[in-house]
């Protein structure tokens, strides 16, 4: 499907790619365009670096939905991640071992320390873990959106959380959920012979609930019908390395992708000067490569977008992109 019938179809559009591409960029006009089309659209940008509010010229409070004003039917959100720690709690406070005075024990025994990292999910990857509930979040919740548009979508590390209902139903799985159940039992003794207060130990059923709005999201995820997975990336032979590589990812998760935008093309034209015209060269020999291997060999439709003179912000320019990406 071109990009067009996709946001005027599907509940769910994702854009994705490396730093500095134009996913803000191309997302944010989507969106404006999708509003002006009739569809009620929710913009959210989990980048934890945010610019959603800086492309659209409006200021966006964290973790509130914001409407846009003169632009009817679109709304943008930037979520704040600091508050969405929080949420975390459940799995990050659990540590069976230090509450039956047993924390040594975990010294000197590897497989334990590793099951700690995994129980444990803290830094390195929260941000991932928050873009990746936020995503959760979005899609389970009854809203009244037709369309939600995600900026800086899961990226090779996010979706590995996709992942997470086989790996809690494998061996690692049934370890944790053991020293879960283990944690819950010596709380319950323990508090038997001191008395004290129970603790609300509620992990296990967090990392069920989880489990179940993963296996959920899945369907909705992996739904041609509902969602898809734009990429974007420039004209380098980099960009196609790493585009090869997250394509690889999104087709282990079964995420559909049919687009991909190359942005920031230079244009053919001879008022180029020499190092503008080296540079078209250079994208124009990786543009082919592109061409030849998402194009024909993968099928996907590549969408072409001129690296324009000036910045692309605010409602102007965003629509001039989107005279390109939907044509
Ligand atoms: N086609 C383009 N022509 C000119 N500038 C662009 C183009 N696409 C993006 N930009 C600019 O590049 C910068 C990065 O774009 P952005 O959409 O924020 O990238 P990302 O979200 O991938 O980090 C922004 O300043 C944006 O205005
Ligand atoms: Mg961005």
């Amino acid at each position: 499907m071109e990009l067009k019938d996709l946001l005027l179809n599907l509940r769910i559009v994702m854009f994705g790619g490396k730093g500095g591409v134009g996913k803000t960029s191309c997302a944010a006009s989507s969106a404006i365009w999708a509003a002006e089309h009739g569809r009620n659209t929710l913009i959210i940008s989990t980048d934890p670096a945010h610019s959603l509010g800086d492309s659209l010229g409006v200021e966006l409070a964290p973790g509130i939905p914001t409407p846009i004003e003169h632009i009817d039917n679109l709304t943008a959100l930037e979520i704040n991640p600091k508050a969405n720690i929080a949420e975390f709690k459940g799995l990050t406070e659990i540590n069976p071992m230090e509450e039956m005075g047993m924390g040594d024990m975990l010294e000197g025994m590897p497989m334990l320390g590793d099951l700690e990292d995994l129980t444990s999910m803290n830094p390195p990857g929260i941000d991932e873990a928050i873009a990746f509930a936020k995503i959760l979040e979005f899609i389970e919740t009854e809203h009244d959106y037709d369309l939600i548009i995600f900026d800086t979508a899961p990226t090779g590390h996010t979706l590995r959380f996709l992942g997470l209902p086989e790996t809690l139903s494998g061996w690692i799985g049934k370890l944790i959920k053991m020293r879960l159940r283990i944690g819950k039992m010596f709380g319950a003794i323990k508090r038997m012979f001191t008395r004290e207060e129970k603790k609300p130990d509620n992990s296990l059923e967090v990392l069920e609930r989880l489990k179940q709005s993963i296996i959920n999201a899945r369907d909705d995820l992996t739904n041609p019908i509902k969602n898809s997975f734009i990429i974007v990336m420039i004209p380098e032979e980099m960009a196609i390395f790493e585009t090869g590589r997250l394509l690889n990812e999104l087709i282990k998760y079964e995420i559909p992708v049919s687009n991909i935008i190359v942005n920031q093309l230079y244009q053919d034209n001879t008022e180029l000067c020499a190092f503008c015209k080296s540079r078209r060269e250079m994208q124009h020999r990786n543009l082919n490569k592109i061409t030849e291997i998402f194009e024909k060999k993968l099928h996907k439709i590549l969408i072409q977008v001129p690296l324009f003179r000036e910045e692309v912000r605010e409602y102007d320019k965003l629509k001039e992109m989107a005279e390109y990406l939907i044509k």
